[in-house]
């Protein structure tokens, strides 16, 4: 499949300037390197993930992909035409959806906000009726589109804020932390809109930045993990577990957990981490360990629990979760 955006080797590095004596001493002003080598590929109609804690990065890229910045050195493709020095060339078939939404006029309705933003899109005039209404449509608002902005709920003003970058008929959309204000109902909502209408139905290509792994988990057939601004893995969402390489999770259930047993398997060889729920009225206990090797190290585990009175009644292997993988990644020590 042919890609829909290619980044490579992307750096970019910001002034930084934290006091009043940094402004006075531009010419030595240290700098902050906020992307270095990036490096990453998406294919037309997949969505790659760019996850990450605070300050990764995430919004670099994004504003750079978008044409707002520009990189110091790298290069840019977009459907095969290199684009690097010419964001001005990609500039309608991608657009940057981030969720700000003082970006809206709160006097005017949906509607209004659309049709201003897409006289500002360059909408041909004799289209901009047919194009509000479509994507009016798409986000389930035409009901209440001549409804002030401000009288809508954060949710409704998201789904204003994905109508207008979908106005120009984009290929690409880059999301920035789309959900990030939305409160669990409405941001599976806005998850189950992007999968079924963005992808599913039009088939957009979507990059989106979140630090939000159960989103990226839903959402993402690709993920790149961003530390400190480069890519610590790329692969896609299906593949990532094999950059979890310390241990296997395995959980055993218990009717007793001896505490003194707890403390003798955190020194044991292979046994990296032990936590424990206690058993209580309702339920078994449990211990949930990450081990190096599971065949070696979860046998003497259940013997010793055995010989301690305890009845073992499960042990469950558990596959590394995305945002088990991304803490993993993030917590290596730099070299
Ligand atoms: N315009 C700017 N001037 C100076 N530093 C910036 C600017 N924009 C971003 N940064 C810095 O670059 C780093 C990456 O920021 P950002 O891309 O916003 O991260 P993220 O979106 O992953 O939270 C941060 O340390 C941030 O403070
Ligand atoms: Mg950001």
């Amino acid at each position: 499949m042919s890609d829909a955006v290619v980044l490579e080797g992307i750096d970019k590095r910001f002034p930084r300037t934290e006091g009043f004596k940094d402004i006075l001493t531009f010419w030595r002003r240290p700098y902050l390197q906020a992307l270095s080598g990036v490096t990453l590929n998406v294919p037309k109609g997949r969505t790659l993930g760019i996850v990450g804690p605070n300050g990764a990065g995430k919004t670099t890229l994004l504003k750079i992909l978008a044409g707002l910045i520009l990189p110091d050195s790298g290069r840019i493709e977009f459907a095969g035409i290199d684009v690097t020095n010419h964001p001005e060339r990609i500039r309608e078939r991608l657009m940057y959806v981030y969720g700000e939404e003082r970006s809206l006029s709160w006097r005017l309705t949906a509607r209004q906000n659309l049709k201003f933003w897409a006289a500002l899109f360059d909408v041909p005039h004799k289209q901009v009726d047919s194009s509000v209404e479509e994507v009016l449509d798409i986000v389930s608002l035409t009901d209440v589109a001549d409804e002030r902005v401000m009288k809508y709920s954060t949710g409704m003003r998201h789904r204003v804020i994905i109508a207008r970058g979908l106005l120009a008929n984009p290929e690409i959309l880059l999301l920035d932390e789309p959900t990030r204000s939305l409160d669990p109902v409405t941001a599976r909502k806005l998850w189950l809109f992007i999968k079924d209408v963005l992808v599913e139905k039009l088939g957009t290509t979507l990059l989106i930045a979140t630090h939000n792994m159960e989103e990226a988990a839903y959402l993402c057939t690709d993920v790149a993990v961003l530390r400190a601004g480069t890519v610590k893995a790329f692969a896609p969402v299906n593949e990532m577990a094999r950059f979890f390489d310390k241990g296997r999770r395995c959980v055993i259930s218990v009717d007793r957990v001896p505490e003194e047993l707890v403390a003798r398997l955190r020194s044991a060889p292979g046994i990296l981490e032990v936590s424990v729920i206690p058993p209580n009225g309702h339920a078994t206990g449990s211990l949930d360990m990450l081990v190096n090797d599971p065949d070696i190290n979860i046998p003497p585990v259940i013997e010793q629990l055995v010989a301690a009175g305890s009845r073992v009644s499960q042990v469950v292997p558990v596959q590394a979760s995305l945002g088990d993988i991304v803490v993993r990644l993030s917590e290596e020590p730099f070299n």
